[in-house]
């Protein structure tokens, strides 16, 4: 594939497409948002306005960790705080496709449909990959980015057009692409993080308790295999519990699941052969997450299983 002509088309129908309306975009600092907002501000310039929108749902430091990395590249992005919007519409939620609907229509709806209007824009660029499109059609799950492919109309349901100049490629052309786009290796060769973060890797309700456990053990993980080379990798927070022993007492304990995949375009994954000695560093700091006292590595590829939990 001829990247550089591919940037060069997109730029030319973005710029087609919008005329001289105003376009926003949403960050989130993965490899595609990156990839949209690079584009677009090519194309657009002052233009487009490109926000981060904290969901509380991200990694630790992550929103001013893109932020600055974005600053440094010449682009602005303004960060929303829309944390209490994003927990109130997910708490006493447990089902995944209720938890992801919640967390669709928090951003589409309330969050980016008040940014939308308060900027006065007609387009919103969006990050959409074809293998997005492709499972969310199988209806092996509904990803929170999907919209006309689900016969959802943008402009009826919220007001705005989305353009989505990423939706022929998959996860490695992607990767090319922001290589050709000059993003540095820290974004390019990112492992992929879904969009509605990690409430993916929370089974059950999502809380602030809960996602602060699993933001401590994704931090472990993310630090423990930086240098694997793998396709992605996280950890999962279970709703079941175990027994174990806490200071010479029983505890009934949260069980964290480590997974870690080999994959091309995350269609299908094999599970890396990690060395044991590896295994056991990561479950004894696992182990040691306040409430946690169990810790599993998930043995199953996809299919059956999906990369994320939820
Ligand atoms: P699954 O869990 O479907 O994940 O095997 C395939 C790849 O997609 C990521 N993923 C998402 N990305 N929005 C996204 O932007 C989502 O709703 C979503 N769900 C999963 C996942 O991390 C994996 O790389």
């Amino acid at each position: 594939m001829d990247y550089k002509k591919f940037i060069e088309e997109q730029i030319a129908h973005i710029k087609e497409t919008v005329g001289r309306e105003k376009v926003i975009n949403a960050l989130s600092g993965g490899v595609d948002s990156s990839a949209v907002t690079v584009l677009g501000h090519r194309a657009l310039g002052e233009q487009l306005r490109t926000v981060f929108i904290d969901n509380a749902l991200m990694r630790k430091g992550e929103p001013q960790r893109v932020v600055k990395l974005f600053a440094s590249l010449g682009i602005d992005v303004e960060l929303v705080d829309a944390r209490e919007e994003f927990l109130s519409a997910l708490a006493g939620l447990t089902d995944p496709e209720e938890k992801r609907q919640a967390i669709t229509d928090t951003f589409y709806s309330k969050v980016f449909g008040r940014l939308v209007r308060q900027y006065g824009a007609k387009f919103l660029l969006h990050g959409t990959i074809l293998t997005d499109i492709e499972e969310t059609v199988a209806g092996i799950k509904r990803q929170h980015n999907i919209l006309a492919q689900l016969g959802i109309d943008p402009q009826a349901a919220y007001g705005y057009s989305v353009i989505e100049p990423l939706k022929t490629l998959r996860k490695d052309d992607v990767r090319e692409v922001t290589k050709v786009l000059g993003l540095p290796a820290e974004i390019s060769q990112r492992i992929p993080f879904p969009g509605p973060a990690l409430a993916t890797r929370i089974v059950g309700e999502v809380t602030l308790d809960r996602l602060e456990t699993v933001s401590a053990a994704t931090a472990i993980v993310e630090e423990e295999l930086a240098d694997s080379g793998a396709f992605q990798y996280l950890a999962v927070l279970l709703t079941d519990r175990a027994t174990g022993i806490r200071n010479n007492k029983r505890q009934f304990g949260q069980i964290i699941v480590v997974r870690c995949i080999e994959s091309t375009d995350a269609r299908t994954a094999t599970v890396t052969p990690l060395p044991w000695d590896k295994l056991n560093g990561i479950c004894g700091r696992i182990t040691q997450i306040k409430g946690v006292n169990r810790c599993l590595y998930d043995l199953t590829p996809k299919p059956p299983a999906t990369i994320e939990y939820i």
